[in-house]
């Protein structure tokens, strides 16, 4: 197990369209292990979410997961796709482990079917809402190059951590 150093804004790799896995990849043993190093740095930076991208390795794997009410399981998705979003949208403060410091209000689907394969390599489907369509948006992102601030509508909500603190804490909030 390993914390693996994470890659800030201004790193190109966190710019770059990763790369698919296939299934053979996937079950070898260096990618077992390299999959546990993820979900090990996601836990020490206290995030609910990370992309192989930031960790500098272009490649499409995600592994998410936020404990308690409100949250989800631990999740690995690799070579995600989505494949509905459902019609109404959802407003959520976001961060990101390669931003460090700020927060701001995202405008997504509140509702999103994934296509992708789990960490064994099988195919998997399901629907997502809440806090959890809101992350696999946010990490699904950082495989196509783009950062949650790429996203915000405009940057008037563009907030630091201690005034995150001060003022809008108490709204609805994710971390990703
Ligand atoms: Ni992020």
């Amino acid at each position: 197990m390993a914390v693996l150093p994470v890659a800030k804004v201004g790193n190109p790799v966190l710019r770059q369209l990763a790369r698919p896995l296939d299934p053979a990849e996937i079950r070898s043993k260096a990618m077992q292990q390299f999959i546990e190093d993820m979900f090990e740095t996601m836990h020490e930076e206290e995030g609910i979410g990370l992309a192989a991208p930031q960790v500098s390795r272009s490649e499409q794997l995600l592994v998410m997961g936020c404990p308690g009410e409100g949250g989800f399981p631990d999740t690995v998705l690799i070579n995600p796709v989505i494949v509905y979003y459902g019609p109404q949208q959802e407003e959520m403060w976001e961060g990101c482990l390669s931003v460090d410091g700020l927060r701001g209000k995202v405008t997504r689907p509140s509702m999103v079917r994934v296509r992708a394969l789990d960490r064994q390599g099988a195919a998997v489907e399901f629907d997502a809402t809440g806090l959890f369509a809101v992350c696999i948006q946010h990490e699904m992102d950082h495989l196509i190059g783009k950062l949650f601030l790429d996203r915000m509508a405009d940057l008037s909500t563009l907030t630091q951590l201690e005034e995150f603190d001060q003022y809008w804490r108490k709204e609805p909030t994710s971390v990703i």
